[in-house]
C-alpha cells in the first residue's frame, strides 16, 4: 500500500512532535503508520482488543459496517449466495480473481481428489472419548496433520503451500464429519467424489452402510450457502491467531489447528451453539421479555447469544441471507411452525425494536439463523461451530498465504502496558513476612 505523500498525522506528546506517515486503502479509513512511533518517540500505543488498530495490509475480504456489506476479493456476499458455490468462492478467496471454466473444474478436481485421510488417521479419533466435544477433536486431528504430510510443510516452497492449501480444504469436511460419526458411535463414511462438496459432506455425516442415503438437494444448497457465508471474515480473532501462529513460521496445519481452537470461545464461532441453546432456554414467546431484561442488566453477565458485532453496525448481511435460508429449509423439511424458529423470530422482533439494542446497534449476527436451519437438518447443536471451522479454513489458508507471500511479513510480537511490580529483591524463605 503506498504512502499518502500528502498526508501526516501531527501527534504531539511531551516536548515533542512527530509527523507520522498515513496510509490510504482502497477501501475504508485511513490509517496512521506508527511503525516508526517507538523508534522516534520512545512511546507504545495501546490498543487492547484492536479496536482501532490496523495489524496487517490484506486485499482478501472487505467489511463496511456501517453499510453492512461484506465483499469476497471485492464481490458481494449476497450476489456469491444467490450465484456462486462454495468450491468457487474458495478460489475467488485464495487466488482473487473469478476463475474461467478450465481453472474452475481443475480447482474443484484437485479438492475432490484429495477429500480422504490417510487410513491411520482414524486411530486418533479411538483416542477421544466419545462424549468429547468435537471442536476438541477436530482441532486435535488437524494439528496432527503435519505428522502426515510432511511433504507439505516447507512454508518457504510456494508448491507446498500450495499442496497444503487444498489438503485442507479438502479434508476438513471429512475429519469434521468424522467427528460427529464418533460421537454417535457410528461408522465412518468415506467422500464420495461423484458428489459436490457439500452433498459429500451430508453424506459423510448422516449416511450408514446399512442404506441408501440420496442428499436432498435443497439441504445441499442451503449448507453450501452456510460454508460461503462463513468463508472469510477480514481480521476477526481467529483469522489473526492464524496469522500471529504462521508469523512465527509454524506449519500451516499447526496454524489452522491455532485457529479452530480460537473459533472455540462463545464470542467467536462458539455463538452458534450458545444460540440455539438460548432459544431452547427461552422456550416460548412469553419468556422473551425476561431474558431481555437479562440482557440489559449490567449486573447480569447473561447476553444475547447471536446478536452484536464488533464491525457491523446496521445489520450483518450474512444474516439477511441465513434467514432466508432458514425459511426455505424449514418450509422443505414442514416444521415452519418450529417453536425455536417462532422464539427467534419474535425475539428478533423485540429486540430491534427495544431502545437498548437500538443505541448500541446491536442487530442479529450469522449466528443467530444458521442454528436454526443446521438444527433443521439434524446436526447436534456441539456440531455448529466445527461446521464454522470447516468452512473458515479457506479464510484462513487464504491469510496465511497471502502473509507468507508478503515481503515485509515479520513475527508478531505485541508490546504491553506493564503494570506488575518493578524490580526486587528475592528474598529467602525464613525472612519473608
Ligand atoms: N447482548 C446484550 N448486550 C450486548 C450484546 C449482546 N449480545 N453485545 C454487546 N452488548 C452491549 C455490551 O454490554 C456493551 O454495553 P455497554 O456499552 O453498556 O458496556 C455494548 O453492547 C458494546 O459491547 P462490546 O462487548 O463492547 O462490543 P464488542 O465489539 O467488544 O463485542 C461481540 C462484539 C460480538 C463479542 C458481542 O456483541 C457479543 O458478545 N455478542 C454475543 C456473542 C455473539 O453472538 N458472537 C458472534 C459474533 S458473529 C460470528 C463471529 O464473529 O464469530
Amino acid at each position: 500500500m503506498p504512502t499518502d505523500a500528502f498526508k501526516t498525522a501531527k501527534l504531539s506528546f511531551g516536548d515533542k512532535t512527530l509527523d507520522l506517515p498515513m496510509q490510504s486503502p482502497t477501501a475504508g479509513p485511513d490509517v496512521i503508520d506508527i511503525r516508526k512511533l517507538y523508534a522516534l518517540g520512545d512511546v507504545f500505543t495501546y490498543d487492547p482488543g484492536f479496536t482501532s488498530t490496523a495489524a496487517c495490509e490484506s486485499a482478501i475480504t472487505y467489511i463496511d459496517g456501517d453499510k453492512g456489506e461484506l465483499l469476497y476479493r471485492g464481490y458481494p456476499i449476497d450476489q456469491l449466495a444467490e450465484k456462486s458455490h462454495f468450491l468457487e468462492v474458495c478460489y475467488i478467496l485464495l487466488y482473487g480473481e473469478l476463475p474461467d471454466t478450465a481453472k474452475l473444474d481443475d480447482f474443484v478436481s484437485r479438492v475432490t481428489n484429495h477429500t480422504m485421510l490417510h487410513e491411520q488417521m482414524h486411530f486418533f479419533y479411538r483416542g477421544f472419548r466419545r462424549d468429547a466435544h468435537p471442536m476438541a477433536i477436530i482441532c486435535g486431528v488437524q494439528g496432527a496433520m503435519s505428522s502426515f504430510y510432511h511433504d507439505s510443510i516447507d512454508i518457504s516452497d510456494p508448491w507446498q503451500r500450495e499442496v497444503a492449501t487444498i489438503r485442507m480444504i479438502a479434508k476438513m469436511p471429512t475429519i469434521v464429519a468424522w467427528a460427529y460419526k464418533y460421537s454417535v458411535g457410528q461408522p465412518f463414511i468415506y467422500p464420495r467424489n461423484d458428489l459436490d462438496y457439500a452433498s459429500n459432506f451430508l453424506q459423510m455425516c448422516f449416511a450408514v452402510p446399512a442404506e441408501d442415503y440420496v442428499v436432498n438437494p435443497i439441504l445441499s444448497r442451503a449448507m453450501d450457502r452456510i460454508f460461503t457465508l462463513h468463508a472469510d471474515h477480514e481480521q476477526n480473532a481467529s483469522t489473526s491467531t492464524v496469522r500471529l501462529a504462521g508469523s512465527s513460521g509454524a506449519n500451516p496445519f499447526a496454524c489452522i489447528a491455532a485457529g479452530i481452537a480460537c473459533l472455540w470461545g462463545p464470542a467467536h464461532g462458539g455463538a452458534n451453539q450458545a444460540c440455539l441453546e438460548m432459544l431452547r432456554e427461552i422456550g416460548t414467546v412469553d419468556r422473551i421479555p425476561e431474558y431481555i431484561a437479562r440482557a440489559k442488566d449490567k449486573d447480569d453477565p447473561f447476553r444475547l447469544m447471536g446478536f452484536g458485532h464488533r464491525v457491523y453496525k446496521n445489520f450483518d448481511p450474512r444474516a439477511k441471507v441465513m434467514k432466508e435460508s432458514a425459511d426455505e429449509v424449514l418450509g422443505l423439511l414442514g416444521i415452519e411452525n418450529n417453536p425455536t424458529l417462532q422464539v427467534a423470530k419474535e425475539l428478533e422482533r423485540i429486540a430491534l425494536e427495544d431502545p437498548y439494542f437500538v443505541e448500541k446497534k446491536l442487530y442479529p449476527n450469522v449466528d443467530f439463523y444458521s442454528g436454526i436451519i443446521l438444527d433443521a437438518m439434524g446436526f447436534p447443536t456441539s456440531m455448529f461451530t466445527p461446521i464454522f471451522a470447516l468452512a473458515r479454513t479457506v479464510g484462513w489458508i487464504a491469510q496465511w498465504k497471502e502473509m507468507m507471500e508478503d515481503p515485509t511479513q515479520k513475527i508478531g510480537r505485541p508490546r504491553q502496558l506493564y503494570t506488575g511490580e518493578t524490580s526486587r529483591d528475592y528474598v529467602d524463605i525464613e525472612n519473608r513476612a
